[in-house]
């Protein structure tokens, strides 16, 4: 029998909001993927951690989801609780109640809020209105499950994370954002490779080299994805034009042109390099088929490991 029973005594999250890894200490991150990696060790098993019997989750969508509504779902079924889908559309939210009411009239019914939207000022309105957890689904400026979910696979797939160097290959978007604040809290190196004008946001950035330099890691821009993928532990990337962005589609495609992680790039990186990608993917555009879908991809692994890692968050906050 897995223990996934206790509670990891030095998180003490309970009560606490989800929005961005950046309000949590290291400790607590490490508490975090031990607890996800004893929860998939028994759902591997085929045991039941029945975690949060009765509990209920309330999921806001604004913006389309395979990974993260599923495997939400699928993880409070898991702990014994309920998850309800609800489209910001078919809410009163869709039809211009405020964001403070929702939350005022969600907490009485549910026992926790995880929201995918567009704007983060949206997601700390919420949770400041709201007396119950909220969990960031993803925002335009992050996406901390799914960097939890990153952290996961690259602990799997490397052992440790010390000295290793993981570069990120594309757009400074959302997961970029939150990938560069994983990596600084857990000692791992990390270089943005993008393209003029695609930068991450200056104040993540400054944000993340002060957590690097607090554990012994560095954070860097490259405008030269050759140079920054050399001895590259892991290549990351993700889609160029992100949800909300496609007027720039076109434009998009041409600017990051350059930037495709393919087998021509990937030379550059260390022969065991790991590839990673949120998903979904745009094969022939930010990646090949035959790096994806190649001999060193762990996007699958990566993409499962969403589910453990969120109900580690779930039942350790709820
Ligand atoms: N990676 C991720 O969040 O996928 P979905 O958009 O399918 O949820
Ligand atoms: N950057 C992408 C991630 C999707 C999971 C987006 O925001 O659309």
């Amino acid at each position: 029998m897995i223990s996934t029973q206790s509670a990891d005594k030095t998180l003490n999250i309970k009560g606490q909001d989800f929005l961005t890894l950046a309000d949590y200490s290291p400790e607590v991150i490490k508490g975090l993927l031990k607890k996800a990696a004893q929860l998939k060790e028994a759902h591997l098993m085929g045991e039941t951690a029945p975690l949060l019997q009765g509990k209920v989750l309330g999921m806001i969508f604004e913006k389309s989801s395979t990974r993260t509504r599923v495997s939400f779902e699928a993880g409070m079924l898991q702990l014994g609780g309920h998850a309800l889908y609800l489209n910001s559309q078919d809410l009163q939210l869709g039809r211009g109640e405020s964001i403070a009411d929702t939350a005022k009239v969600l907490s009485q019914y549910v026992d926790a809020i995880m929201i995918r939207t567009f704007s983060h000022d949206k997601i700390e309105e919420l949770a400041h209105h709201a007396t119950i957890p909220v969990i960031n689904g993803l925002t335009d400026q992050y996406h901390p499950c799914q960097a939890l979910a990153d952290l996961l696979t690259i602990q799997e797939m490397k052992g440790t994370f010390e000295g290793q160097n993981l570069v990120y290959v594309g757009d400074g978007n959302n997961v970029a954002h939150s990938l560069m604040i994983a990596a600084a809290k857990m000692g791992v190196n990390i270089t943005i490779a993008c393209p003029d004008g695609y930068e991450p946001d200056p104040a993540i950035l400054k944000l993340s080299k002060e957590f690097a330099e607090q554990n012994g890691a560095e954070v860097k821009v490259s405008h030269t994805p050759e140079e920054a993928v050399k001895d590259a532990d892991a290549i990351y990337t993700d889609v160029w034009t992100s949800m909300g962005q496609e007027a720039e589609n076109e434009k998009r495609l041409n600017d990051f042109a350059l930037y495709q992680v393919n087998e021509y790039l990937v030379q550059y990186a260390k022969k065991d390099f790991v590839f990673l990608h949120c998903l979904p993917a745009h094969r022939g555009e930010e990646v090949t088929a035959g790096v994806i879908d190649g001999s060193n991809s762990a996007v699958f692994q990566q993409a499962g490991n969403r589910l453990h890692v969120q109900k580690a968050i779930l039942s350790e906050i709820l």
